[in-house]
């Protein structure tokens, strides 16, 4: 029977808050537990996993989410043999991520 994965989600309303800080540090102390960890920036406006873990992946969310490519070719290794999936920094689907103030009043109410 295969092993069940633990999906620990990093999020908050605000950007710069640390969330990237935080998830990298998890990942890494996961990793050096000898836990297999994959981590996945789904920010599409501003991810920097990437940045901060010095990888430069040619694939990115922005390919998964126009059909390009699938979740498991867009993967690149990190530091600690982190599996990486890196989101965008200004994202073509960008808008799809933000929702205007319409559709946030509609979600409120
Ligand atoms: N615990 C912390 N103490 C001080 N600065 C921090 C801390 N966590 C994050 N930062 C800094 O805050 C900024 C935003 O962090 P980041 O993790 O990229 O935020 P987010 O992913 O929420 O946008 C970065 O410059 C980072 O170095
Ligand atoms: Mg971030």
């Amino acid at each position: 029977m295969p092993e069940a994965v633990r999906v620990i989600a990093v999020a908050s309303g605000k950007g710069g808050v640390g969330k990237t800080k935080v998830s990298i540090n998890l990942a890494a102390a996961l990793a050096q537990t000898g836990q297999q960890v994959m981590l996945m920036d789904a920010d599409l406006g501003l991810a920097n996993v990437d940045v901060l873990l010095g990888l430069e992946p040619a694939f990115d969310l922005q390919h998964v989410i126009s059909g390009e490519k699938s979740l498991d070719e867009i993967i690149v290794k990190g530091p600690l043999g982190i599996s990486c999936h890196s989101g965008k920094f200004w994202c073509r689907a960008y808008g799809r991520a933000n929702l205007g103030r319409a559709c946030k009043f509609n979600l409120s109410i």
